[in-house]
């Protein structure tokens, strides 16, 4: 038997028609003698019934012995329903059977196979392959297998070319640990593989291809967050001769084009462009959430003259006071609630929180002893303070002041339910630093890639002041999300060479590394710039999930592990032999 019809496609003027059908049991109801059966495959679910008064004894006994996940055939004819299910595209109907085939059988399976499954996600990763049966796990593939085909057709459509680059490589400059893979034939050697396919990507445009694309698979062996996987996937594109703005333009017209065919939306474009400093000052966060309020505000001002020593201190050493107003909340954080957004605030490296509740045309909370009637007259005007408000204060360098309060603010305004989630508010986030320094290395790091090429203006300091640079870089955010990032590159040779120095490296050790790039340097490199748009955030916004487990076929567990396959797992001594490889862990 083949299908005649799939099981999302029948309906009322179907009725009378003769049709085959394939598919899961989902359920089944033997209502002694009656038995209905519905009936699942990828596209949905029918209703099939078997009448012991009018099919043979042969048929009815194995119907009877249908269990939920049992794989069938069946012939029928397509009735009416007596009592319709409006709730189902094919609830006016039901398939009586005439013949019936059971092609598999299957075990009582450990979840429930629909949407919303009462599965721990131990168990969902454990039997990922009854996950995926899942309807809205399906869903999520299509979604993903949709985008895919989008960005393909797109980028084709404007003379990219999809160039697939080494798995088995050399360390990639991401700023993640790498996962090695030891060489049999090269004792003592290893291949990494790349955190991303920056290099190769710039060497297609030494090699004049103009435009690159790739849907890379990347690997970083990272700490891993609600949405961060090990392994995941870009959207990997490079260009030559384009400016940062063309670069821009080609993505924004990508998002609207994904989000025009996937969810029906037309997003606007041009996005915005906030500078770094402004997304960290306003928002306390390099890829801020705009689609609520709770604005960070500075108050450095007003509390000059405080005698509050925390808060002096922090002014004395250049820091910033900053607050957020929590409107009409002051009821709704008790003092163990603030003692929770102070341990989130101290996570974020703040040294503490304090807050003040105005009620009553007064001011309470940690710190309210200390003011002055100027610093709450100014306080209220700043921060439009109202009855009932509640207003967190961190103070603390920029950054920290920020992050802390930035971190507050998110918190916040989901236990507040103050996000819109109707809204998909994209922004370009420009103007990053070109370094960051690290005070425990002591050194310079490249807040993107060593790659990234810094502003025109900033090429003279690039060595003797690295902490005025700032860089051609660029970073999409959505929705509080990073769904990528990219810049201009450094293509001249002795710009990459000042770029290491002031990185740290010694001429050799950047040889070392990265000396087939500096060749390649040598012999006539285009200006070219592109970007890496995370597949998977963007597959998670488009399917409102905040698990990024849930947008990947067969994704690790936050500790890097595949409770399917195992995997990672001990392997043969000969193995570890061939490979030159001795373990000294202890076994347990
Ligand atoms: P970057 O490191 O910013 O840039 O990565 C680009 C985008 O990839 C996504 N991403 C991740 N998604 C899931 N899990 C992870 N562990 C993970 N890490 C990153 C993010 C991020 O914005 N070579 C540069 C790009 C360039 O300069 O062109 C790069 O890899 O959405």
């Amino acid at each position: 038997m083949n299908r005649t019809h799939n099981n999302n496609e029948l309906r009322i003027e179907h009725v009378g028609q003769v049709v085959e059908l394939k598919g899961w049991a989902q359920k089944v109801r033997n209502l002694g003698g009656l038995i209905f059966i519905d009936l699942r495959d990828r596209y949905g679910v029918t209703q099939l019934v078997v009448n012991p008064k009018e099919v043979d004894e042969q048929l009815y006994e194995t119907a009877i012995k249908i269990k939920n996940e049992y794989v069938l055939c069946v012939k029928g004819v397509v009735v009416e329903r007596e009592s319709k299910n409006p709730n189902l595209p094919t609830g006016d109907i039901e398939v009586k059977v005439t013949e019936l085939e059971i092609l598999a059988e299957a075990e009582t399976p450990p979840m429930l196979i629909q949407d919303d499954t009462d599965a721990l996600e131990d168990t969902r990763l454990k039997y990922r392959y009854l996950d995926l049966r899942r309807p809205k796990m399906q869903r999520n593939l299509i979604v993903r297998s949709k985008v895919m085909q989008i960005v393909r057709n797109y980028l084709s459509s404007l003379d990219f070319i999809e160039v697939e680059t080494p798995i088995l490589t050399k360390s990639t400059p991401e700023g993640a640990r790498d996962y090695l893979v030891p060489s049999r034939v090269h004792p003592g050697e290893f291949y990494a593989l790349p955190q991303s396919p920056q290099i190769f990507k710039q060497l297609c445009m030494v090699a004049g291809l103009e435009r690159y694309f790739q849907i890379a698979r990347c690997f970083r062996d990272e700490d891993l967050r609600a949405d961060r996987q090990p392994e995941f996937t870009q959207i990997d594109i490079e260009t030559s001769f384009l400016t940062a703005e063309e670069i821009q333009t080609i993505v924004e017209n990508l998002f609207a084009k994904i989000f025009k065919e996937i969810k029906g939306i037309d997003i606007k474009v041009p996005f915005d462009r906030v500078s770094y400093y402004e997304a960290m000052s306003r928002y306390g966060s390099d890829k801020p959430d705009r689609r609520f309020g709770l604005e960070l505000v500075l108050l450095n001002d007003i509390f000059e003259n405080t005698e509050f020593s925390i808060f002096k201190q922090v002014l004395e050493n250049n820091g910033d006071i900053r607050a957020i107003n929590v409107k009409n909340a002051a009821d709704k954080y008790s003092r163990k609630e603030i003692d929770r957004l102070t341990n989130l605030a101290k996570k974020y490296h703040a040294k503490g929180l304090a807050y003040l509740k105005y009620n009553n045309g007064e001011f309470n909370g940690s710190f309210s002893k200390f003011l002055t009637d100027n610093e709450k007259q100014a306080l209220i005007k700043r921060l439009n303070v109202e009855e009932n408000d509640l207003l967190l204060f961190v103070s603390d360098e920029f950054e920290t002041c920020c992050t802390a309060l930035g971190a507050l603010r998110k918190q916040v305004g989901k236990e507040l339910n103050l996000i819109n989630e109707d809204v998909y508010d994209f922004l370009w986030v420009v103007d990053f630093q070109l370094f960051e320094y690290s005070p425990e290395d002591g050194r310079y790091y490249a807040k993107h890639h060593p790659f990234t090429s810094p502003k025109p203006e900033s090429l003279p300091y690039l060595t003797s002041d690295p902490a005025k640079c700032l860089a051609q870089a660029y970073d999409i955010v959505l929705n509080g999300y990073e769904v990528g990032g990219g810049s201009i590159r450094i293509h001249r040779r002795e710009v990459q060479n000042q770029m290491f120095a002031a990185l740290g490296f010694t001429q050799e050790e950047a040889y070392k590394r990265f000396g087939f790039l500096l060749d390649a340097f040598r012999y006539g490199t285009p200006p070219h710039g592109g970007i890496a748009l995370g597949l998977d955030r963007i597959i998670m916004l488009l399917v409102n999930t905040e698990n990024i487990r849930d947008v990947i076929a067969f994704p690790k567990t936050q500790s890097a592990t595949c409770l399917m396959s195992d995997a990672p797992s001990k392997v043969d001594t000969k193995q570890l032999e061939e490979l030159h490889i001795k373990v000294t862990v202890d076994e347990e």
